[in-house]
C-alpha cells in the first residue's frame, strides 16, 4: 500500500479513471474473460462455517451489504464496519508481513527474507504463530502477510525483502507454514500481492502532462505463470489463506484486481480458492467491473477519506444491486466468502477488541470515521517473543567466507567494529517512509534491522550489533573500539586506533529497500567497498557483515584480508544478539542463501523496466513489461546461462562439515496417471491429486567435523525435454533442515507430490508427468551436487 504523502498519492489516484487499452503493444494484449465468478462451497473443512455465514448474510440490508465490502475510516489500516444489531464489531485489517506496524509495546520479527534464508519449516511456523499472537492481542483479525509476489523475478525489486525467495518451490513451502502458524493462533492471513508485482516503478497509475499513464502491466505466458508465480499462491490456498490481495499493477493489460482470468479463473476455478480478495489500497479502479471480475473486497474504501466517503462500491454498489446492473447472488458471495474464514477461525467469540492506542497511529483522521468501534486498553503483546525474532535472526544469517576458521570467535581481546550499520538508531525506530526526514530509513548512522514501507515495524527496541557485541566483549574484560561514522572510515579514520590492528575488525554494511522504489544498485551503500578495503588495509582479520536487501554483490569478496563474511538480511529487534550467537559460537551457522550472489551486477538479467524516455512518455499503455525469461530467473538464468557466480543459490557455510551418501528412490504410487483426474475435487489448492506424494527421494547425511550442527540437504530434479520450452536445468524440489552430532548421520526424506514432478502443459491446460524419467540431484547448494539419480514414475 501507499504511506509518506499517502493521503496525496491517493488523490491523485481517485481522479485517474479505467483507461481503454486500445494500443496493440506486444503478445499479450488481452487477458482472457473469465465470467461468472464462482461461488464458495466450504469445502476442504469450512462447510459448517460457511452455514454460519449464511446465516449472518441472510440477517443483512443491502446498505449493510455494501459496506460488509467497502472499508470505512477507522482506527485499523482497513475498516469494516460494526453492526451493533447483529453483535459484529467489525473487522481489524493490519499490516504487515513482520510485525503489526500500527502498534506500540509490539514485537517486529525477522523479514520473510532471513526466514527464507534459515530454510527451517518449523521456525517458519513458530514465526507465524507468534506474530498472530501480537495481532490478535491487538484487536486485528487480519494479518496482512505473507507475501510471495513480489517473488523476486528483478534482484532490483523493492519489496523482494517482504517476500521470501525467487525460487518458487522455496517460497512455495515457506508460505504454507506461515499462513498454516497465523491461522493456527486465530488470526486470518492474507497472502499478497496477486500477482505479477515484481517491481515498484510505475505500479500505480500516473499522470505526466496531464495524462493519466497507466500502471505497469506484468504480461506473463501460462506456463511460466503456473510454474513459477502462481506456484507459492497455490501453496497458500492449499494452507487455508483466509484471503489474498490483488496486486497494483496490470496482468496482460488489466488490472491485478478486475482481472477475471487471475481472479476468477486461476483462483477460484482452478485453485479452488473459498476465501476473498481484498484489493491493495487504492488499486480498485472500477464498480461492477471489479466485482464481476472477482473482486470480494474494497480496501480501504472510500478516497478520499471523508464524512461522505465515496467510493466505486459503498453507495455504488447499492445502486447497481437496485437498478439491475449487479446481481445480489454476487454480493452475498461476496460476504459469504469474507465471513466464513471469520467464523472457521472462531473471531466470532471472545475476540479481543482494538487496542486505544491503535487509533492515534492510524492514517484515517478520527474526525473522518463514519462509524463507532469499540476501543480497549494498551496491551503489550509482546510476550516471550524475542527469543523466537533471535533464534529465526541466528538461523537466516549465511556464513560465505570463513578462512582459516577465523569464526567462531574464540575471545579476542582487542575487538574493532565498523560501519554506520552496527550502531544504535540516530533518526527514529520507525522506517514507514521511502523519502527522507523522520520516519525514513536510508538513514545513515544506525543498523538496518527491517526495510521499509507498509512491510515495516514500529521498534519498542533493537539491539544494535555494536551494543551486542560491547556486551559480549566487555563480558570478558576484552577492549572494543569502534567507529561508526562511513566518512570517517573512508577518510583515514583507522589510524586513530590504538592498540592497532585490532585482532578482529568487523565491517558493518547495509543495503536499503522500501516499498515504492525498487533498487538502483545491488552494490552495498554508503561507500561500503572504500569502508570494507579501508579496513582490510589494517585489518589483516576483517569479518565483513551485510544487513538489508539482498542479492548484493560482494567486489572486495576476494581481498585477502577479508577472513569472513556473513549475510545476516533484515534479523529484527534482536539483530545484534543474533549475530552474537554466530560470531561466538553459540549457534553453529546453517542458513543458506535463497537467492544466487552473482559476481558482478550485469551478470543478472535485469528485469525491471525503467527509463527516463518511459517515465516521461503521455503513452497511456506505454509500461508494457513482457517476462520473456519465462521461468528462467535467479539461479535457473545463470545456471541456463552456464555463467560463474559468487555463491550460489542454496549455499552457506558451518563450523562443522557434512558428507552425502546413499540416494534412493521410492515411487510411493505405482503407474501413476500423467495427469491428475480430472474427476478429482478441486479443493483449496487445486485438484487433490496434485497434492499427493507420489515418490520419495532419500539421502544420509553425515557430520563429518567436530562439532554438532545443522545441514540442509537440497533435492534438485531436472526435467527432460518434453516438459516444454524455457527448460530449466535444474529446479528446487525439496530440502529438509537436519541437526547431526559429529561422527553421526541422519537420514533425510524429500516426499514429492504430483505436482512436483509435473509441468504445466499449456495445450491441456494440466499438470503433466513426463513420460520418460527426471533426473534427480542432491546436494548442499544449487551447484554442490553430492548424488544423483533417477526419477522413473
Ligand atoms: C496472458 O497472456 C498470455 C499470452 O496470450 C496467456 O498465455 C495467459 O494465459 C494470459 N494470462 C492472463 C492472466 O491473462
Ligand atoms: C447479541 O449478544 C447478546 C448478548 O450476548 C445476545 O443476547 C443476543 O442474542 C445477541 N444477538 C445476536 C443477533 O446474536
Ligand atoms: C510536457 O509538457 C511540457 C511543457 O508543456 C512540454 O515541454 C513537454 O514536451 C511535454 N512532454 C510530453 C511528453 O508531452
Ligand atoms: C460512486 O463512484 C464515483 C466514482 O468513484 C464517485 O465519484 C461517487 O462519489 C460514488 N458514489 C458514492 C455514493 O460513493
Ligand atoms: C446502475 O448503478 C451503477 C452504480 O451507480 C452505475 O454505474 C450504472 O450506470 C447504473 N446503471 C443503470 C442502468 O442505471
Ligand atoms: C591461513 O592459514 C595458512 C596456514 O597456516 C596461512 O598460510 C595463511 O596466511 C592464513 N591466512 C589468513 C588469512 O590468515
Ligand atoms: C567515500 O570514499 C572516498 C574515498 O575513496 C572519500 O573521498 C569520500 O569522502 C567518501 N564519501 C563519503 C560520503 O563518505
Ligand atoms: C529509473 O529511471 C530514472 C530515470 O532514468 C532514474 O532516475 C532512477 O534512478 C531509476 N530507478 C531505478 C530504481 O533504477
Ligand atoms: C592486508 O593486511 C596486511 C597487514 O596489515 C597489509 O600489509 C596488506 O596491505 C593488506 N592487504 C590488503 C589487500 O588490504
Ligand atoms: C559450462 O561451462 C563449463 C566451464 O566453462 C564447461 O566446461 C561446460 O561444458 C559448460 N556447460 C555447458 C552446458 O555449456
Ligand atoms: C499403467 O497404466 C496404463 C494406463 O492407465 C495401463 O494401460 C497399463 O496397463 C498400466 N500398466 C501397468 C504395468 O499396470
Ligand atoms: C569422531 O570420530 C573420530 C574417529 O573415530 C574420533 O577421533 C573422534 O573423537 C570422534 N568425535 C566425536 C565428537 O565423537
Amino acid at each position: 500500500m501507499v504511506h509518506s504523502t499517502a493521503t496525496l498519492a491517493w488523490l491523485a489516484l481517485a481522479t485517474g479513471s479505467a483507461a481503454q487499452f486500445g494500443i496493440k503493444h506486444t503478445q499479450y494484449d488481452t487477458s482472457p474473460p473469465v465470467y461468472p465468478s464462482p461461488n464458495i462451497k466450504g469445502v476442504g473443512g469450512w462447510e459448517a462455517a460457511l452455514e454460519k455465514a449464511k446465516a449472518f448474510v441472510a440477517h443483512l440490508s443491502l446498505e449493510e451489504k455494501a459496506e460488509m465490502v467497502t472499508g470505512t475510516p477507522g482506527p485499523c489500516v482497513g475498516n469494516i464496519a460494526p453492526i451493533p444489531r447483529l453483535n459484529f464489531s467489525g473487522l481489524c485489517l493490519q499490516d504487515g508481513p513482520l510485525a503489526i506496524r500500527q502498534a506500540v509495546y509490539a514485537s517486529v520479527f525477522p523479514a520473510q527474507l532471513s526466514v527464507a534464508a534459515s530454510w527451517d519449516r518449523a521456525l517458519t511456523r513458530q514465526r507465524g504463530i507468534q506474530m498472530a499472537e501480537e495481532f490478535k492481542g491487538k484487536g486485528a483479525h487480519i494479518a496482512l502477510g505473507p507475501v510471495v509476489g513480489p517473488l523476486g523475478r528483478s534482484p532490483y525489486g523493492g519489496r523482494n525483502w517482504e517476500g521470501f525467495s525467487p525460487d518458487s518451490y522455496l517460497s512455495g513451502v515457506l508460505v504454507e507454514e506461515t499462513v498454516t502458524g497465523i491461522q493456527s493462533a486465530g488470526v486470518q492471513a492474507c497472502t499478497k500481492h496477486y500477482i505479477g508485482n515484481e517491481q515498484e516503478i510505475q505500479r500505480n497509475p500516473s499522470t505526466v502532462n496531464g495524462t493519466t499513464v497507466e500502471a505497469i502491466s506484468s504480461n506473463i505466458d501460462d506456463k511460466t505463470m503456473h510454474e513459477t508465480y502462481l506456484w507459492p499462491f497455490a501453496n497458500a490456498v492449499k494452507a487455508g489463506t483466509a484471503s489474498l490481495m490483488c496486486s497494483y499493477n496490470r496482468i496482460n493489460g488489466s488490472y491485478g484486481c478486475q482481472n477475471s482470468k487471475a481472479l476468477n479463473g486461476l483462483l477460484k476455478e482452478e485453485l479452488g480458492f473459498q476465501g476473498y480478495v481484498m484489493s491493495d489500497w487504492t488499486a480498485t479502479h472500477s464498480g461492477v467491473a471489479s466485482i464481476e471480475a472477482g473482486l470480494d473486497m474494497n480496501m480501504p474504501g472510500g478516497i478520499p477519506f471523508t464524512s461522505a466517503n465515496p467510493s466505486y462500491w459503498g453507495g455504488n454498489l447499492t445502486t447497481a444491486v437496485s437498478n439491475g446492473t449487479l446481481a445480489i447472488e454476487r454480493v452475498d458471495d461476496m460476504i459469504l466468502r469474507v465471513m466464513t474464514p471469520y467464523y472457521f477461525l472462531n473471531q466470532d467469540t471472545n475476540y479481543p477488541v482494538v487496542d486505544s492506542s491503535t487509533a492515534p497511529l492510524s492514517f484515517f483522521p478520527r474526525a473522518n470515521w463514519v462509524h463507532e468501534f469499540e476501543l480497549g486498553p494498551l496491551v503489550d503483546v509482546r510476550a516471550g517473543h524475542a527469543q523466537i525474532i533471535r533464534e529465526v535472526g541466528a538461523a537466516g544469517t549465511v556464513l560465505l567466507k570463513n578462512v582459516n576458521n577465523t569464526l567462531p570467535l574464540k575471545e579476542p581481546q582487542n575487538i574493532g567494529v565498523f560501519g554506520n550499520d552496527a550502531a544504535d538508531y540516530t533518526v527514529g525506530q520507525y522506517s514507514l517512509n521511502i523519502a527522507s526526514g523522520i520516519a525514513a530509513g536510508n538513514y545513515d548512522i544506525g543498523t538496518l534491522a527491517v526495510g521499509g514501507g507498509s512491510g515495516t515495524g514500529r521498534f519498542t527496541y533493537i539491539v544494535s550489533p555494536l551494543d551486542a557485541i560491547k556486551a559480549r566483549g566487555h563480558s570478558y574484560g576484552a577492549l572494543v573500539q569502534y567507529i561508526t561514522d562511513n566518512s570517517v572510515i573512508s577518510n583515514g579514520g583507522l589510524a586513530g586506533l590504538a592498540p592497532s590492528p585490532p585482532d578482529v575488525c568487523m565491517v558493518f554494511l547495509k543495503s536499503w529497500a522500501s516499498e515504492g522504489d525498487d533498487r538502483s544498485s545491488l552494490i552495498a551503500e554508503w561507500n561500503s567497498t572504500v569502508v570494507v578495503e579501508n579496513t582490510a588495509a589494517v585489518c589483516p582479520n576483517t569479518i565483513v557483515v551485510l544487513h538489508g536487501a539482498a542479492p548484493n554483490v560482494l567486489p572486495w569478496k576476494d581481498n585477502a584480508n577479508v577472513t569472513a563474511i556473513l549475510v545476516a538480511h533484515m534479523p529484527g529487534q534482536e539483530s545484534g544478539n543474533s549475530l552474537v550467537d554466530i560470531l561466538w559460537g553459540n549457534v553453529n551457522p546453517s542458513g543458506k542463501l535463497p537467492y544466487t550472489i552473482a559476481n558482478q551486477e550485469s551478470d543478472y538479467g535485469r528485469n525491471l523496466l525503467n527509463s527516463t524516455e518511459l517515465l516521461e512518455s503521455t503513452d497511456p499503455d506505454a509500461w508494457q513489461d513482457d517476462f520473456t525469461e519465462g521461468n528462467l530467473i535467479d539461479y535457473k538464468e545463470l545456471d541456463d546461462q552456464n555463467k560463474s557466480v559468487a555463491y550460489e543459490f542454496g549455499f552457506g557455510l558451518s563450523y562443522t562439515t557434512f558428507e552425502l551418501s546413499n540416494f534412493q528412490f521410492e515411487a510411493t504410487m505405482s503407474n501413476a496417471s500423467r495427469v491428475p483426474s480430472a474427476s478429482a475435487q478441486v479443493q483449496p489448492g487445486g485438484n487433490v491429486e496434485l497434492w499427493e506424494v507420489i515418490a520419495t527421494v532419500s539421502a544420509t547425511v553425515s557430520n563429518t567435523g567436530t562439532v554438532s550442527g545443522a545441514a540442509i540437504p537440497q533435492l534438485y530434479v531436472a526435467f527432460p525435454a518434453e516438459a516444454g520450452e524455457g527448460l530449466m536445468v535444474r529446479s528446487l524440489r525439496g530440502f529438509e533442515k537436519v541437526t547431526v552430532a559429529p561422527n553421526a548421520t541422519a537420514t533425510v526424506q524429500f516426499p514429492l507430490a504430483r505436482r512436483d514432478l509435473s509441468y504445466w502443459d499449456v495445450s491441456t491446460q494440466a499438470w503433466t508427468l513426463p513420460s520418460s524419467a527426471i533426473s534427480a540431484f542432491v546436494g548442499f547448494s544449487s551447484r554442490d551436487l553430492k548424488l544423483n539419480g533417477q526419477i522413473n514414475i
